[in-house]
């Protein structure tokens, strides 16, 4: 194909059906490249801050442009720009995957770009949608009281649980609001110190403001303390705060650690409170028989999410929110329907605009039915196994050389650990390690990210690209201790082994 366009370019009408197929075919084949090949770009990009800005114009073409002008800026502007998420070196933050009967569902959604706001939109839309969540809940061992709802994130899923909590309190609030009424109790929502940053967005958002967010200690093992959040709500009741939601976690974001359910539970039925489980990594483990007992309590829970964007190869987005009380989700949303939404199904028919603020909705299920489907519960559970298998054989590389220790338990498939050799004082460690975080990246051949436990830092590796192998571990271990070699202070000719010896470890 050449440069110039084609004439149907500046005229009305897409893209003929022929040159469509041209170059979709040809797209696919990048993406099916990208795939196989990718590994050969740096997992994390190279660009310096406004690298990618400067190189495009900086303005939209006056005159149609050939695909092929624009598939080639792809490979040479924004590659570049590409952090690599979609690779099997990726192992920062929460490591996702866009699989391939992912990107197939999501490329299907796009061509269909049905609008799933009402169900006659597109009642398989909503209907899909309400089966795929039934199948995931039945997935981790939910009870079938538990009904669902897609949304595009684990941000806005609790968002939307906190909204039903706020609607659960009875203060006609949605009606009234929260500003300037005194006969109102402050309200309060309590997570540990450890939960996602999103919860208290979302209160902020919400009008809880941040002092509206009380945030409970954890224990040893980063897990919220029920004891302490008895005290504190109840501590709270005296002063005159109602408290009305409480955000539990299962795999919290720095340590993956697993707030105790039970507990948590007995103290949101001891004070009639909203309890939403945050399970968007963790949970999912729960697809494995092995790992159901993460989720034990929680079918005490008025809502609870999972985010099939995270640990089950679904592309981004995909929040499944599931809730006991879903009348209470659309008690907060719904309105009588302006005349162009109005439609004659009624109460027979779920109409998602309902359950949330926002009225156009993506085609969503449609990706994670390609997923469910074409790995089946026992593809899903085999590759979950091995993320989790992968992490506890990291954990024993690091467990077993006295230079490193793990930082936390490892029940899911993310590792927490640190560098510390005995010659380093433990007022360096820090710096340590985030000079050692920084030489791996730079190595292009994996990415990892770091967090602070307690006050201390601490890299984590994190398993959940598909294609994770022994080798990408094999070779993170190996610039990690190379890393550690070559950022270790040099002796200096005066120390002696004894000298060493008094920096003992902490
Ligand atoms: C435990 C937990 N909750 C919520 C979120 C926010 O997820 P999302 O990007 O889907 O809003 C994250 C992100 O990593 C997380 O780890």
């Amino acid at each position: 194909m050449g440069d110039k366009p084609e004439a149907w370019q500046a005229a009305p009408g897409d893209m003929p059906p022929d040159e469509f197929r041209t170059h979709g075919h040809r797209l696919v084949e990048w993406i099916a490249d990208y795939m196989q090949h990718g590994e050969r770009y740096p997992v994390l990009s190279r660009a310096n801050p406004g690298q990618i800005r400067a190189s495009l114009p900086s303005g939209p073409p006056h005159s149609p442009e050939s695909l092929d002008r624009v598939l080639g800026d792809l490979d040479e502007v924004i590659l570049p720009g590409i952090t690599h998420w979609n690779q099997p070196g990726f192992l920062a933050y929460f490591a996702i995957t866009g699989s391939a009967p992912g990107v197939l569902g999501e490329m299907l959604a796009s061509a269909l770009n049905v609008n799933a706001m009402l169900w006659r939109a597109s009642p398989a839309a909503t209907e899909l949608e309400e089966v795929v969540l039934d199948w995931l809940r039945q997935l981790v061992g939910l009870p079938d009281s538990f009904d669902g709802v897609i949304y595009d994130t684990a941000s806005i899923g609790s968002l939307i649980a906190i909204a039903a909590a706020r609607e659960a309190v009875g203060l006609d609030i949605r009606r009234r609001g929260m500003a300037g009424r005194g006969d109102l109790p402050r309200l309060r929502l309590y997570c540990s110190e450890h939960a996602h940053s999103s919860i208290e967005k979302d209160a902020i958002t919400l009008g809880f403001g941040t002092e509206g967010v009380r945030k409970v200690v954890v224990d040893g093992d980063q897990r919220m303390d029920a004891t302490a959040l008895r005290q504190d709500v109840e501590e709270d009741i005296r002063s005159g705060w109602r408290p009305f939601c409480v955000v539990a976690t299962v795999g919290t974001t720095s340590a993956t650690s697993i707030d105790p359910l039970p507990e948590i539970a007995d103290v949101c039925r001891d004070h009639r409170i909203w309890l939403h489980v945050d399970a968007v990594y963790g949970g999912l483990a729960a697809i494995l028989p092995e790992m159901r007992w993460v989720l034990d309590g929680a079918e005490r829970a008025d809502s609870i999410i999972f985010n099939p964007h995270k640990w089950l190869f679904t592309p981004l987005d995909c929040n499944a929110f599931y809730s006991r009380r879903l009348d209470v989700v659309r008690d907060a949303f719904s309105l009588v329907p302006p005349a162009y939404l109005q439609t004659p199904e009624g109460d027979e028919v779920k109409d998602f605009m309902n359950y949330g603020p926002q009225l156009g909705r993506r085609f969503r299920g449609l990706k994670l039915w390609f997923v469910l489907r074409t790995y089946g519960a026992e593809g899903l559970r085999a590759r979950l196994r091995d993320h989790i298998r992968l992490a506890r054989m990291f954990a024993e590389w690091v467990a077993g050389d006295p230079d490193w220790e793990v930082m936390a338990p490892v029940p899911f498939s993310t590792v927490c650990f640190r560098a510390r050799p005995g010659e380093v004082p433990a007022s360096q460690l820090d710096a340590l390690n985030l000079a050692i975080e920084q030489r791996v990246n730079a190595s292009g051949k994996i990415f990892i990210s770091h967090t602070v436990l307690g006050e201390t830092v601490a890299l984590r590796v994190a398993i959940g690209h598909i294609r994770t192998g022994e080798r990408h571990l094999r070779s993170a271990w190996d610039e990690l201790t190379r890393a550690l070699s070559s950022s270790r202070p040099v002796p200096t000719r005066t120390s002696s082994p004894a000298g060493a010896a008094q920096h003992t470890r902490d």
